[in-house]
């Protein structure tokens, strides 16, 4: 056996192995080794990819990485059209739907099966040959998006099939993020001053649909498969249910909540026990969906418009109520926005009590032409802050309040609009919603500066809350975030704070000296830079390896890092530009923060050493840009191939003198796919 076969069934073997790890953990949840062990194995797939990229396969767990940002998804027809549910609200219309089923049916007994409505948006899946070849959205039902790239880096998905599985076909299913991811996503997005998600559905939505697909990796997404859609090349169950039992022996992630019922008082149990506890689920589900169990049955049935008549949604009630709407109250955010919020006349909504709820921005306001003494709607999606819908105009009586953000800041002394904390100007930007107080030492954005500085997703250091941090402010104890670093010295202070004792103290200042070996990404989200928050965070930190880098880079440099735009690219040239925030990374400094990855010193660049030659033409990017890529690398791209050449790039019509010394040398020739792959996984 040649070593090149060896090296090919262990790439095999480590393939199959992870794969099967991979659905254990985050299919079955039943992992069977640890964490470190798993990395080993990627690890060592990943250097034997990189070596032979000859075996490098589009299907490796490895290419779960995202890629590179595309201009634009391309579209995908659906072999068969993704259809949407007719609704059922109340015990009623489920038993009409029943019987109009059995009536068309001509029989009185047919078994049905009943799953949770999950929360999030529909995928069409393709398999081909055992590999998933094609993930795309349901778009208008008859033509998608191509969203493969993107569903890849989801590992409930699976990336190829076991062998016996028919040889083309295509699963369907609800991918979603969990509510958990949803929330920490959100609260990210109020930090990073972008307006929260409305619902799992659009958070889900806006995750699979990001161009850049290397954001979609860091978001928790996950996925139920709810049907088979079409199979060819193989015989599959005559079922519903059974074709779901199959697609789970395949490797895909089924609802363990789904269950087979034959009458519909069944049903109608089944989705009480789910309204009275959808809350103890992991994601969000706004019903249960019924379906005709046998595909014979469904055939007979068939769709009116893009509706079957063999399944139905039965909705769970709404999580909305109405209110009035008191008054409208001003808080101020971390980077000075001025947000308005609801003062509401408390209401139970989904069995929780509300007393506030978001209003996003004055234009919002008036578009909803929401009023003071309004009665309102207010919905609570989920764990999210719950928000008021709109007005119920027809309930006026002509006492209510239109809003005027700058005549409720106005302060009579100062004679003009003052910031409701610290008095200062208040101002909006051209282009922008939101108004600011101009004062960057007012006390409510310091204070919700250190709120984040200390959460978990930045320096994560516990025991300072909302209460505490607003006291070392009152108290002249800290001034700004570096502050927290020396305050040991103020330990006997500390102690005589209210409700402060000596071990609660000596239990904050060494949660506060741990912090100063947090990665680089969570001192970038710690500082709070405008639009820059976990994600982006990550981003640069991978990028720059330093903050002092981050700190001295340019803006075209920034630019020209995929997935930061100029208004991200400004917002750190900004942020690094005013004094202040230079000297709090000075202290930072010098209070042993640590300001750059651990590995930045001892890795060398990731293709360091190496030395390319491109042959022909490249379809992605021009000569130069190959060349720029390849260099930032730590690589180098010479003109003729010796026997120094690592790699012969080919691209079309590749020069034949060069493929030649090449294949004489017994230099590798890669094609431009496999270049891409590696610049991408290196980078
Ligand atoms: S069956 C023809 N099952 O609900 C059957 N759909 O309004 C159509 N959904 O677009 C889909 N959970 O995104 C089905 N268990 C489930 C579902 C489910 C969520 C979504 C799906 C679909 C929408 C229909």
């Amino acid at each position: 056996m040649t070593d090149q076969v060896q090296i090919q069934q262990r790439i095999e073997q480590l393939k199959a192995d992870i794969n099967r790890h991979n659905h254990r953990y985050h299919v079955l949840d039943n992992p069977e080794i640890s964490d470190a062990e798993y990395d080993r194995l990627v690890r060592e797939l990943k250097r034997l990819e990189e070596q032979y990229p000859q075996f490098l396969t589009p299907d490796s767990p490895t290419q779960r990485v995202g890629a590179a940002p595309v201009e634009a998804f391309g579209v995908v027809e659906h072999r068969f059209p993704l259809l949407s549910l007719g609704n059922a609200f109340s015990d009623e219309e489920l038993a009409a739907w029943h019987t109009r089923t059995s009536r068309l049916l001509g029989e009185e007994q047919f078994d049905l099966v009943c799953e949770h409505k999950i929360d999030g948006l529909a995928v069409a899946l393709t398999y081909i040959d055992g590999r998933l070849t094609t993930g795309a959205t349901r778009g208008d039902g008859f033509r998608g998006e191509n969203i493969t790239q993107n569903l890849k880096t989801i590992r409930s998905i699976p990336l190829s099939v076991p062998g016996d599985a028919p040889p083309r076909f295509e699963v369907r299913g609800e991918v979603f993020l969990p509510k958990a991811g949803f929330h920490r996503l959100n609260q990210e997005r109020v930090r990073e001053g972008q307006p929260p998600f409305a619902n799992p559905r659009n958070a889900a939505a806006g995750s699979v649909r990001q161009l850049d697909s290397r954001i979609t990796t860091r978001r928790p997404l996950d996925i139920c498969v709810y049907m088979l859609g079409w199979a060819e090349g193989r015989p599959v169950p005559d079922t519903h249910w059974d074709q779901l039992d199959y697609l789970k022996s395949l490797g895909f992630k089924v609802n363990p909540d789904n269950v087979r019922l034959d009458s519909i008082k069944q049903v109608e149990e089944y989705y009480r026990r789910w309204v009275d506890d959808r809350e103890s689920l992991p994601y969000e589900a706004d019903g249960i969906v019924v379906k005709v169990n046998a595909i014979e049955r469904q055939g007979r049935l068939g769709n009116i418009g893009h509706e079957p008549r063999w399944a139905i949604a039965y909705k769970f009630p709404a999580v909305e109520e109405t209110t009035v709407l008191k008054e409208i109250g001003i808080n101020v955010g971390r980077t000075g926005t001025l947000n308005p919020y609801a003062i509401l006349e408390p209401v139970a909504v989904g069995g929780v009590t509300i007393k506030q709820a978001a209003l996003h921005n004055e234009d919002d306001i008036r578009r909803k032409d929401i009023r003071e003494g309004d009665r309102v709607t207010v919905r609570r999606a989920g764990d999210v802050i719950p928000e008021v819908v709109g007005p119920i105009p027809g309930k006026r009586t002509g006492e209510e309040k239109e809003f005027s953000l700058l005549e409720k800041v106005f302060d009579r002394e100062k004679g003009r609009p003052a910031c409701p904390v610290c008095g200062a100007e208040v101002v909006r930007p051209e282009g922008e919603v939101m108004y600011y107080c101009t004062n960057t030492a007012c006390p409510a954005q310091v204070q919700h500066g250190i709120e984040l500085f200390v959460s978990r997703g930045a320096m994560d250091i516990r025991g300072i809350g909302e209460s505490l941090s607003a006291t070392l402010l009152a108290e002249g104890l800290i001034g700004n975030i570096a502050d927290l670093y020396s305050l040991r010295e103020k330990r006997e202070q500390l102690v005589e704070l209210e409700k402060m004792g000596e071990k609660s103290v000596d239990n904050l200042l060494d949660a506060i000296d741990q912090s100063r070996d947090r990665p680089l990404t969570r001192v970038i989200i710690a500082l709070g830079i405008r639009h820059v928050g976990g994600e982006m965070a990550g981003v640069l930190a991978n990028h720059f390896g330093s903050m002092d880098r981050l700190a001295d880079t340019t803006r075209e440099e920034l630019v020209a890092i995929p997935s930061v735009g100029p208004k991200i690219a400004d917002s750190i040239i900004a942020f690094f530009q005013q004094a202040e925030n230079r000297q709090v990374i000075e202290k930072l400094r010098a209070a042993r923060v640590r300001l750059e990855e651990k590995t930045a010193e001892s890795v060398p660049l990731p293709l360091a050493g190496q030395e390319f030659v491109i042959t022909g033409r490249l379809e992605a990017f021009s000569r130069q840009q190959a060349e720029e890529r390849v260099k930032a690398l730590g690589g180098s791209v010479k003109s003729n191939v010796n026997r120094n050449t690592t790699y012969l790039v080919a691209g079309a019509d590749p020069g034949g003198s060069k493929l030649a010394r090449a294949r004489e040398l017994g230099t590798k020739e890669i094609t431009e796919e496999v270049f891409l792959v590696l610049l991408e996984e290196k980078a």
